[in-house]
C-alpha cells in the first residue's frame, strides 16, 4: 500500500453471492467493510466473514436493513448488491445517502439510471445532491460493454456508425440458476418466446438497451431515440443445457438474442448485438467496432465474468468517492484503474 492512499470504509447492502464476493477481495487488500446489510432472514446477525466463506470472523454482523441504525455507521461508500432495477433499491440508496454515504450500486439498471429509469434516476440525483454524494452504477460492463467503445473511437477523427455485440454463454449455468436460463427463453418454441420474450417482457432486455447511448454519451454525442427488439436463437441439432438438466431441440430457443439502436443528433448510429446463448465451450465476448476514419475492432474475451464484476465494483470506489455529487455515469468517470497497488 502506498502513502499518499487512504482506503476507504465500505458498507455492504446486500450479501447474497456478489456481496459477499466483493466483501472478501476487499478483506484480501485490507481496505475496511465497517458493516453489512440484508433484509430479513438467515443472513442477518451472521459474521461476515464466515458469512463469506472466510475462515475467520470479520467483528462485522450482518445487521436487518430495516432496523439497522445507519447514522452510527462510519463509511465513505456504500455498495449496494441486491436487485437490478433501481427503483427496487431506492430504500438501501436513500438510507445510505442520507447517512452521508456514496452508493455504488451493482444493479444493471443502475448503470445508466437516466436512461433505464429517468423518473427514478432524477429521485436518486436530487437525493445524492442534497446529501453532497455520488451515486453510480458499476460492475462488468464498465470495462467490458462501456470502455472499450469509447476507447476504440479514440483514434477516429470520424465515425459514421459504432457496433457492440457480446455472448454470454448459458452453457456453464447449474440446475442452481434455472431461473436465470429461463428469463433469457432457453427452451420456449417460436409462439411461447413471442409470447413472453418479445419487445420489453424478458426481464433482461431494457437493461442492455441502455449500453449503446452510454457509450455515445461518454464520446460527447446527444442520442435522440433507441430502439430494440429480441428474437429466439434457435439450433440445427438438439443442445444439451445444463441448468434444465435436456436436450433442447430445434424448435426451441437455445437462448435470445437483445438488438438495440441507438441514433444520435449528429447522425452517428450506434448499435448492439447481446447474445444470450447456450454456446457450449465458446468463449463469452464483448467486442466493439467502430466504422470511420480510423475503422477499427476490439474484442474482450471474458476469462473470468465473476471475477472481473468483482473487481470492477473494488476499483471504481476510489472514482466515486472522488466525484462531484449527484448521479454519475462510468463513462464519465475515465477508463477504470488497477487497485493492485493499494
Ligand atoms: N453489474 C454487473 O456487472 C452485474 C453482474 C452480475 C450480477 N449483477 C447483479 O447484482 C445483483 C446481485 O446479484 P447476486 O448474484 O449477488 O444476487 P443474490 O445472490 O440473490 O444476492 C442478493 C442479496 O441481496 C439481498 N436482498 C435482495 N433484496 C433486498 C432488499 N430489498 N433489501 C435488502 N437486501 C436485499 C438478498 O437477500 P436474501 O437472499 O437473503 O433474501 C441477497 O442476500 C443482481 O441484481 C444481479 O443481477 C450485476
Amino acid at each position: 500500500m502506498t502513502s499518499d492512499f487512504t482506503p476507504p470504509r465500505v458498507a455492504i447492502y446486500g450479501t447474497g453471492q456478489f456481496g459477499c464476493l466483493i466483501a472478501r477481495k476487499l478483506v484480501e487488500k485490507g481496505w475496511p467493510v465497517v458493516a453489512a446489510f440484508n433484509r430479513a432472514g438467515p443472513k442477518v446477525g451472521q459474521d461476515l466473514g464466515r458469512l463469506a466463506g472466510m475462515d475467520r470472523d470479520l467483528g462485522v454482523f450482518v445487521q436487518d436493513c430495516e432496523t439497522a441504525d445507519y447514522a452510527a455507521i462510519e463509511a465513505d461508500i456504500g455498495l449496494v448488491v441486491t436487485k437490478d432495477a433501481p427503483a427496487d433499491n431506492m430504500a438501501a440508496y436513500t438510507r445510505l445517502m442520507q447517512a452521508g454515504m456514496n452508493v455504488l450500486c451493482h444493479g444493471g439498471g443502475a448503470m445508466y439510471a437516466w436512461d433505464f429509469d429517468p423518473e427514478t434516476a432524477a429521485k436518486i440525483d436530487a437525493l445524492a445532491c442534497a446529501h453532497g454524494v455520488t451515486f453510480t452504477g458499476g460492475g462488468a460492463w464498465d470495462l467490458g460493454r462501456v470502455w472499450p467503445g469509447i476507447l476504440i473511437a479514440g483514434a477516429c477523427t470520424t465515425i459514421h456508425a459504432m457496433e457492440h455485440k457480446s455472448l454470454t454463454n448459458l452453457s456453464a449455468a447449474t440446475p442452481a440458476s434455472k431461473h436465470l436460463v429461463e428469463a433469457y427463453g432457453v427452451g420456449l418454441n417460436a409462439e411461447a418466446f413471442r409470447k413472453t420474450m418479445d419487445g420489453n417482457l424478458s426481464p433482461y432486455s431494457f437493461i442492455y438497451r441502455t449500453v449503446p447511448p452510454h457509450v455515445m454519451l461518454g464520446l460527447g454525442f446527444t442520442v435522440t431515440g433507441t430502439s430494440q427488439r429480441t428474437e429466439p436463437i434457435f439450433h440445427d441439432t438438439p443442445t444439451w443445457c445444463n441448468a434444465l438438466e435436456r436436450d433442447i431441440q430445434p424448435d426451441e430457443s437455445c437462448g435470445m438474442k437483445v438488438i438495440v439502436t441507438a441514433e444520435t443528433q449528429e447522425g452517428v448510429t450506434c448499435s448492439g448485438e447481446f447474445m444470450f446463448e447456450l454456446a457450449g465451450d465458446r468463449t463469452e465476448y464483448f467486442s466493439w467496432t467502430v466504422d470511420g476514419d480510423a475503422s477499427n475492432r476490439i474484442v474482450f474475451e471474458r476469462i473470468n465474468a465473476m471475477g472481473t464484476t468483482v473487481g470492477l465494483m473494488v476499483n471504481r470506489i476510489p472514482d466515486v468517492i472522488a466525484a462531484p455529487p449527484g448521479v454519475q455515469v462510468v463513462a464519465k468517470l475515465g477508463p477504470p484503474k488497477s487497485s493492485a497497488r493499494f
